[in-house]
């Protein structure tokens, strides 16, 4: 594994990444921009799950909100693939970064789960069904846990 990880960090990508002083913290950027757009849009979302804002018609949240999040998370993921592999070796030797990893799987299996079930354009009227609830507690703790392990690997 860690031959593998030393094998991508001398990958020509990594060496300009690292090497240049504008491109790594441009991908950075773009890096907390995906998270912005992926956690401001699960927490209103999941909240609505768990009952706020009942007043406010579901499934308009449920298709902005969603597609919002897996563009921040698409975005997230790309640009978080290209720090990872300025110090691939590192990051895996991490327990930080391997929970985050663990935490960014639960994230997207529990949303996957959620909108398998669920489909596009689910009727729940008021109050959704007890496993949408408890999709949503996943979610929040999981989206949250991810991000703060993210940032706890810059102060390890
Ligand atoms: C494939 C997915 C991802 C990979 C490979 C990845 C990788 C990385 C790497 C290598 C860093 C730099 C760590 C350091 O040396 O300080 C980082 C920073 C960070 N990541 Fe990710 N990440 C991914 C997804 C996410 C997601 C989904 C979130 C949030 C929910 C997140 C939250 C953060 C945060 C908050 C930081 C610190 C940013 C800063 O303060 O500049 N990451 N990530």
């Amino acid at each position: 594994m860690q031959s593998w990880a030393a094998a991508i960090e001398a990958l020509p990508l990594a060496r300009s990444l690292s090497a240049s002083i504008w491109l790594y913290p441009l991908v950075n950027a773009g890096h907390v921009l995906g998270i912005a757009l992926l956690l401001g849009a699960v927490v209103p979302l999941d909240l609505r799950l768990l009952g706020a804002w009942r007043a406010q018609p579901l499934l308009p949240l449920w298709t902005v909100l969603g597609q919002t999040a897996a563009a921040g998370l698409g975005l997230a993921m790309a640009c978080g693939a290209l720090l990872f592999v300025t110090r691939a070796t590192e990051y895996l030797a991490s327990p930080l970064f391997v929970a985050k990893m663990v935490c960014l799987t639960v994230g997207i299996g529990n949303a996957a789960w959620l909108r398998l079930k669920s489909g596009d354009s689910p009727c729940w009227h008021a109050q959704p069904p007890l496993h949408a609830r408890m999709a949503a507690v996943v979610s929040l703790v999981a989206w949250l846990a991810t991000m703060v392990l993210g940032r706890w690997i810059g102060y390890r």
